[in-house]
């Protein structure tokens, strides 16, 4: 047999033995599965869970960080691409963290000097970036081990219990994350959380999309449009220094669609201080159901995708910290800008700054937020 043959019967073989392990939860629906991820330090088994909706879009997610770990949408030809940042291996989420595809908390961003002060009671949280606390801390969501109870076979529920203290923070707080890929091609993230002492909550997900496929080069000649008229300056630790500055004639001004790298390069003092974009920009809002917030298009590809969020803020990042030295998926080598988050959220920092809209959560009341990510192509089949 020729090494030509070889490699397809290979990789037959190996999807073969991927579904024949994975099919614990097969019959449920479109052929959800889940197989071992890895273990983690401790020992810990984790698990990856696929999600499968009747077009054949497909999401895996690991119990570790209830990280997207793949998202396979079609192009415009039909033919479908994983357009989400991550690693095959379970060991490269333990590396220090990118926080590709992961759940963020307890909260998402950045909080000054990692200190705040609730009910006149003063909190004091890891300094992880610089002498702020990033992403809820040193043991953030996105590092602790989720536990999974598959629905359908389109979706997965993952709960977590953070107890009093862990990280700084205050209060039980029992969080519930729900993964749904439904049949429109919408992956759909819904987070519910209950706390027994008053705290702070600012939860997200981190994932890094490349509309053409990860690995597939930089995302600058991605077209973005985001609804938003106004947006968070930062100071050189990406703090907000509190303003709420109009993105009126500025490079932060994409109420109409614009390529990311269009004024990526500007002289803008605020795209100085991010190394390109990383801003909160506050979302204009009708109404407080899902809204919508951005719309990303890539060319060759012809995929789009819209997000639509409970939320009143999407930090926008465009990957500057990525610079070659990751190895992700298929080896593909992740550099520069070769990926863009839009992380829909509360404006970073919040806790201190009272003007900004709070994040303060209560016992008896729940925390709901709803964020879709809907993915289509811009004609041609989908
Ligand atoms: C966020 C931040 C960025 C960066 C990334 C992770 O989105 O805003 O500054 O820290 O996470 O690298």
């Amino acid at each position: 047999m020729t090494k030509r043959n070889l490699i397809p019967l290979l990789i037959g073989c190996i999807l073969m033995t991927t579904n024949c392990s994975s099919n614990k939860e097969a019959d449920a629906g479109h052929s959800a599965g889940s197989r071992e991820f890895g273990k983690t330090p401790a020992g810990e088994t984790v698990e990856l869970y696929t999600l499968r909706n009747a077009q054949g879009v497909e999401a895996a997610i690991s119990t570790y960080g209830g990280v997207v770990v793949s998202l396979k949408v079609p192009d415009r030809t039909g033919a479908p691409g994983d357009i989400v940042l991550g690693f095959d291996d379970f060991k490269g989420y333990l590396l220090p963290p990118p926080y590709f595809g992961a759940l963020i908390g307890r909260y998402g961003n950045r909080i000054a000097h990692a200190q705040f002060t609730l009910d006149g009671v003063a909190y004091k949280l890891a300094k992880n970036d610089g002498d702020n606390s990033l992403h809820g801390g040193t043991r953030g969501f996105d590092k602790v081990l989720w536990k999974a109870k598959p629905g359908n076979g389109q979706s997965l529920e993952l709960t977590y219990l953070s107890k009093d203290g862990e990280e700084g923070y205050p209060g039980n707080l029992s969080v519930t994350v729900v993964y749904t890929l439904t049949d429109n091609n919408e992956l759909k993230i819904d987070y519910t959380a209950t706390t027994d002492k008053d705290t702070v909550l600012n939860l997200t997900n981190h994932s890094y999309f490349n509309l053409a496929g990860q690995g597939e080069g930089d995302v600058l000649g991605h077209q973005l449009t985001l609804n938003a008229d106004r947006y968070t300056p930062v100071d050189k630790g990406l703090i907000p220094t509190g303003e709420l500055r109009s993105v009126e004639g500025t490079p932060f001004d994409f109420r109409q669609p614009h390529a990311i790298g269009e004024r990526i390069g500007s002289s803008d003092e605020q795209i100085k201080l991010g190394g390109g974009y990383d801003h909160c920009f506050i979302l204009n809002r009708a109404g407080d159901g899902l809204s919508p917030a951005a719309r990303v298009t890539e060319a060759k590809s012809g995929r789009v995708m819209e997000v639509l969020t409970t939320e009143p803020a999407i930090q926008f990042y465009t990957g500057n910290f990525l610079d070659g030295t990751l190895h992700g998926k298929g080896g593909k080598v992740y550099g520069r800008r070769s990926a863009l988050c839009l992380e829909t959220q509360h404006y970073p920092d919040s806790p201190n700054h009272p003007s900004f809209p709070t994040t303060e959560l209560k016992p008896g009341a729940a925390y709901h937020t709803t964020t879709v990510y809907r993915f289509s192509t811009d004609g041609g089949k989908t």
